[in-house]
């Protein structure tokens, strides 16, 4: 007779909120998040590694959920598209309002992936050339845009986001000041 299988009590890092809940031993990440805590900008596309829409940042890395166990995320930092921007003040992260801006969308669904890639891409390089980003972003397969508008609104975010520091200096203010 089959041994019934028992659930793990996990916690983690969500969106900067500790969670914790029980998980049966071969639960996906991908489900945990899209059905026990209701995170559904996290999509299923291919289930098998091929598509890249279910990725989500894990301890920073881009990771696909749908071919990692819940039960290794135990004690691990997760961030999926709902943990950018400020929701309660409504304000898009700056990768978000580039996208927007740039037609880096269209019907959407690998824009949460598509997001958190370059996050996490930009994290670690704050100004990629074209190439760097088409590496970055190989894993996440797009149907609607043909790619080009998604890399000028990663061009565009990087631009942004160090535009106050390069006018801070031309203006002549530092933080040693
Ligand atoms: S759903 Fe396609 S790679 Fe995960
Ligand atoms: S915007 Fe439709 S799949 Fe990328």
């Amino acid at each position: 007779m089959e041994e019934p299988v028992t659930q793990k009590s996990i916690c983690m890092l969500i969106n900067g909120k500790d969670r914790e809940f029980e998980v049966q031993p071969n639960e996906l990440l991908v489900d945990v998040l899209r059905e026990k805590l209701g995170l559904t900008g996290t999509k299923t596309g291919c289930e098998a590694g091929d598509c890249g829409a279910c990725t989500v940042l894990i301890n920073g890395k881009p990771t696909l959920s749908c071919l990692t166990l819940a039960i290794d995320c135990h004690g691990k930092e997760i961030l999926t598209i709902e943990g950018l921007g400020d929701a309660e003040k409504g304000e898009l992260h700056p990768l978000q309002k580039s996208f927007v801006e740039h037609y880096g969308v269209q019907c959407g669904f690998c824009t949460p992936a598509m997001i958190l890639t370059a996050k996490a891409l930009l994290d670690k390089n704050p100004n990629p050339d074209e190439h760097e980003i088409r590496e970055a972003i190989n894993g996440v397969i797009c149907r609607c845009t043909g790619y080009v508008q998604i890399v000028e609104s990663i061009q565009a975010a990087a631009k942004a986001e160090s535009r106050p520091m390069t006018e801070d200096i031309q203006a002549g203010r530092s933080d040693l000041e």
